[in-house]
């Protein structure tokens, strides 16, 4: 049953005493940041309209995408006409960055040749806002929207065409905002774009490879996830040094990558499933992290992956060496991880195969099938592995959240408990010397969902499809975020 407004907002008191303690964000260093996050396709809507061309996830989206979930992004949340009145939203919220991403074929209708001057001035104009209101833009260059034209004309990321393209449109993204965002991600997910994207089918170009559980009928080829990754370093990298040589100096910003990172739990003690939970972080994280690291992949996944893995020039491997500033991670879930040797012997090998683990999610005690677990002890125990195995450098919180129905109760206590613990756990894992610089929930609103489409929901504000002005209606947990943002306990 929808609760109105009036009733979210008595909750509060007793919320307030049951659940936010004391906690309040004057109690975290003065530089630590808490915002909001969404991504282009999933919230600006607008899809046809100002010279924006399709990218692969309006695609995917159109074709029913494998029968995945309903919808597309034509309209989500309308953001492109809603702007102004979301930023006004987020700085009463009390934010002090918001995430979003650039939609690249907004700003090359075909991704690359003439600037789309529409698009431009939506982004500056979206950036004047949040600058005005004193809220951080933090920049996604690419979440997932490759422009459909790049697609078609060179199968996009599995080209290494896609370097010179994507540092062009880096180029335009430093010239034109760079003097007022200071935060740039080149790509969210890497590692969920290749794997999901090319591996298993589910997302956007919705390729897969022999173990890909959809029924999916482009590619398949065990090497497209290892190549995508490739390219996306080395376009990554490539966008680094530019903005480290033509840029930084005037612009002063930070430039970084985005993955999903997983909790590994070994299932049992036996130094074979040690080995395997390590095998695992090494095919998520370290096939990105010991590239920015080290220059090199992890030695597991040459063993594993043999010549199927890319590997790196010497010219490369310095390029990508030292390229980021930050890692932004997004953290939702564990898994537990048992060795799996013969999946080595299958002849069509992927990059599933390869791994040699059997991976199960790994749930907690008390959460329903829909719900996320809360497990912020697994990220931290993650965050002071990487720590000790690749140094401490700059970490953003870029996403972390709780999974509803779109439209179950605006009193969305599982979120609001949700958010205080990870939020309250990381006071710890700042006192235990983890570089946490920031903090940010996913998502501001009810965005159309990645892998739910507009059934699943992970909004700070529900928005109800069949009400035509799309009026963003605050959950409790906006108004718990909102009081421990702007200091508010039952004390003061
Ligand atoms: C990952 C992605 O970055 C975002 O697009 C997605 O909607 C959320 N996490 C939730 O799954």
């Amino acid at each position: 049953v929808m609760m109105n407004l009036l009733g979210a907002v008595l909750l509060v008191a007793a919320l307030v005493s049951c659940v936010a303690n004391a906690l309040t964000k004057s109690d975290f260093p003065a530089h630590f940041l808490f915002g909001a996050s969404t991504s282009a396709y999933q919230v600006e809507g607008a899809a046809k309209e100002d010279g924006r061309k399709p990218s692969i996830w309006d695609t995917f989206a159109h074709a029913g995408n494998g029968g995945l979930y309903k919808g597309d992004g034509d309209i989500a949340c309308d953001q492109y006409h809603k702007y102004k009145d979301d930023v006004k939203l987020m700085a009463k919220m009390g934010l002090d960055a918001y995430r979003f991403s650039i939609s690249w074929s907004r700003l090359f209708s075909d991704g690359k040749g003439p600037i789309n001057p529409e698009g431009l001035e939506y982004y500056n104009n979206l950036i004047n806002e949040l600058v005005s209101q004193g809220i951080q833009p933090h920049v996604t260059m690419y979440h997932w929207d490759l422009p459909q034209a790049l697609e078609d004309e060179y199968g996009g990321w599995v080209s290494r065409k896609i370097i010179k393209d994507f540092t062009a449109y880096a180029d335009v993204c430093f010239k034109e905002f760079g003097d007022r965002v200071k935060h740039w991600t080149t790509v969210n997910e890497g590692n969920v774009c290749s794997i999901g994207g090319y591996s298993e089918g589910l997302l956007p170009p919705q390729r897969c490879s022999s173990s890909s559980k959809v029924n999916c009928s482009k590619g398949n080829s065990s090497t497209e996830p290892y190549l995508v990754t490739h390219h996306m370093l080395l376009a990554h990298a490539s966008a680094a040094k530019l903005y480290r040589t033509k840029y930084k100096a005037k612009q002063t910003g930070f430039i970084g990558f985005n993955l999903l990172v997983f909790g590994f739990v070994p299932l049992t003690n036996t130094s074979q499933d040690i080995i395997a939970a390590q095998r695992a972080r090494d095919f998520y994280i370290g096939w990105f992290l010991n590239p920015f690291i080290f220059g090199e992949y992890p030695d597991s996944m040459k063993k594993n992956a043999g010549s199927r893995l890319p590997y790196f020039t010497t010219r490369e491997s310095n390029l990508v060496k030292g390229s980021i500033d930050f890692l932004g991670i997004n953290f939702y879930y564990a898994f537990s991880v048992k060795n799996n040797p013969k999946s080595l012997q299958k002849k069509d090998r992927d990059y599933t195969a390869d791994m040699a683990v059997e991976a199960k999610l790994y749930t907690g005690n008390d959460t329903t099938t829909d719900e996320v677990p809360v497990i912020p002890w697994i990220l931290e125990g993650l965050l002071q592995s990487l720590k000790n195995d690749y140094g401490n450098f700059p970490i953003y919180i870029h996403e972390n959240g709780q999974q509803t129905r779109r439209n179950s109760s605006l009193d969305d206590w599982s979120r609001v408990k949700s958010m205080h613990e990870y939020i309250g756990s990381l006071q710890n894992m700042l006192r235990n010397g983890l570089n946490i610089k920031g903090y940010f929930v996913w998502s501001f609103l009810d965005v159309f969902e990645l892998l739910g489409g507009y059934e699943a929901s992970y909004g700070l504000y529900y928005i109800d499809l069949k009400d035509p002005t799309l009026r963003r209606q605050p959950k409790l947990s906006s108004v718990w975020y909102s009081n421990f943002l702007n200091n508010k306990t039952m004390d003061s």
